[in-house]
């Protein structure tokens, strides 16, 4: 079966960042970017570039770093959305706008008080401008999956008439079934006069769970472009998961009229770096990249695996990149070889500081742990990141917690914040919360604690462990993170991070930033 491009469009920068309190910086966002350019997706959709001066800025940083993905920005019909899209992506080597507007009653009627003739005409403008400043240009019909059909057919038709390339029929409240989405994709590219000017895709939400089976069936249908995230990250319970989507397509190509040039490979790590990134750990039991994925537990299987994999595996663990954890780096390792591993991993330090700062902690690190996995790389990255050399954050000095059975856990500890040092003690229920409460004594924060959650970062009792500290303040969420081998300072670590977060603007969500 001769087999067409399924595009790849990877959203896990901007939709994805949409989970609260799964925002990144600017940096993270770049090395993000560049791995999913390493996986080969086709278009990297690097954010909302009117949202905040913060989003601009990542998209602007993708856009100039990445050469070999298309680089898009999301945008609303309004011409000052369009614009700053535009802007944002003037340097890529490939740029898209993507503009969208409601097409569902629901939507029309209530969210933008619009009749239909006015979307009609907000959605042609908006793509006949987007289209005079960049060559590609995706027009989405928000809530299509609950828009009434003949309702869509004319935007649709009108959109790609007016330039549109790309037309993108989202499930935005995760309400379709996969025989009735796809069959409605189906209808459309039979009926729309024009549809062959067009590549159709589609973008599906995970409130029942049905993300991934939604895209797929629509894929059977006619769409030939699935937006998706890494590890299914994404607004209230997800997008489809890229790693699902893609295994799904290359497993059963028997059945899939498609391919992708997605390197899979490439997989794990990166779902891997976003989950270290975002503080958002991935379920043991996740197809493709949880821990468990390709682990059996029951004799029967493992017999049957050890006489011929094939009997209980559909697909290989190394062709997702499970195998390539291995030790990168020592004790003895130097600073170029430190260097060009990080490089490698697609991180330079644009500051001489950040990465003399990153090589130092890396020592300390060697010093604790005999062999260091590229997992203790991003972690120990992205912690340079995180707190990096700024003088203008809250940093531990020193902890010390006394922990013994029947006693109530100590903790003392000093923090550091602009050069002074700032003593604290504290019992708690646990040693952590003797921490944290420790903490609070000094920072009095007034936030409240939403998560707290310890990971190994690799196997073995040596393991840095990879604490997320969720904290919430006035509405905005920020996710913390720290590695050490002693899960206490990794804790320290997190709560510090995330209140550094918390002081720092750029952070905002897009939505709190009022777009
Ligand atoms: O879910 C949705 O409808 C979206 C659009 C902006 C594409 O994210
Ligand atoms: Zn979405």
């Amino acid at each position: 079966m001769d087999k067409q491009h399924l595009v790849i469009f990877d959203t896990t920068l901007r939709d994805g960042e949409q989970s609260p309190g799964a925002s990144m910086t600017k940096e993270e966002k770049v090395r993000v970017a560049k791995s999913l350019e390493k996986l080969k997706v086709d278009v990297i959709e690097a954010g909302f570039a009117i949202s905040s001066q913060g989003d601009f800025e990542a998209v602007k940083a993708i856009a100039e770093t990445v050469k070999d993905s298309t680089v898009c920005s999301l945008a609303r019909t309004t011409n000052m959305d369009i614009e700053r899209a535009a802007e944002a992506l003037k340097n890529a080597n490939s740029g898209r706008i993507h503009t969208f507007i409601a097409t569902s009653p629901i939507h029309m009627q209530y969210k933008l008080q619009m009749s239909p003739d006015q979307v009609v005409e907000k959605a042609v403008s908006a793509v006949k401008l987007a289209r005079n400043l960049m060559g590609d240009v995706e027009f989405s019909l928000e809530d299509a999956s609950r828009s009434e059909f003949d309702f869509m057919c004319r935007v649709v038709e009108q959109v790609i008439d007016a330039g549109a390339q790309t037309i993108n029929l989202p499930d935005t409240v995760g309400y379709g079934f996969p025989e009735e989405y796809a069959e409605t994709i189906g209808r459309l590219i039979e009926n729309v006069p024009n549809a062959d000017k067009a590549i159709f895709s589609v973008h599906c939400h995970n409130d029942l769970g049905l993300a991934v089976s939604n895209s797929l069936a629509a894929v059977m249908k006619g769409a030939r472009q699935v937006e998706c995230t890494i590890n299914g990250l994404g607004e209230r319970a997800g997008n489809a998961a890229l790693e699902e989507v893609v295994m799904a397509v290359r497993t059963r190509r028997d059945i899939f009229p498609v391919e992708t040039s997605i390197d899979t490979s490439h997989i794990v790590s990166t779902s891997r770096l976003v989950s270290s990134i975002t503080g958002f750990p991935v379920q043991p039991n996740k197809a493709i990249v949880g821990a468990n994925a390709f682990a059996h537990e029951s004799g029967i299987h493992q017999d049957g695996v050890l006489k011929f994999r094939e009997t209980y595996e559909i697909m290989k663990a190394e062709d997702v990149g499970w195998s390539t954890n291995k030790i990168v780096l020592g004790k003895l390792s130097g600073r170029a070889a430190f260097a060009a591993r990080l490089e490698e991993l697609g991180t330079q330090f644009e500051n001489k500081a950040d990465l003399n700062e990153a090589f130092v902690r890396f020592k300390a690190l060697a010093d604790k742990k005999r062999e260091i996995y590229d997992e203790d790389l991003q972690a120990l990255v992205s912690e340079v990141q995180v707190s990096g050399s700024d003088g203008d954050k809250i940093t531990l000095e020193s902890l010390e917690v006394i922990s013994k059975t029947g006693q109530l856990p100590h903790a003392e500890l000093t923090l550091n914040y602009k050069g002074e040092s700032y003593r604290s003690t504290s019992d708690g229920d646990g040693p952590v919360d003797a921490v944290f409460k420790a903490i609070e004594q000094l920072a009095k924060s007034n936030t409240e604690l939403k998560l707290y959650s310890v990971n190994a970062v690799t196997a073995g009792t040596d393991s840095q462990g990879e604490v997320t500290v969720r904290l919430e303040k006035g509405g905005r969420i920020v996710n913390g993170q720290g590695a050490d081998t002693d899960i206490l300072v990794a804790s320290v670590k997190a709560y510090l991070n995330a209140l550094n977060l918390l002081a720092n603007p750029d952070r905002l969500h897009p939505q709190l930033a009022g777009v």
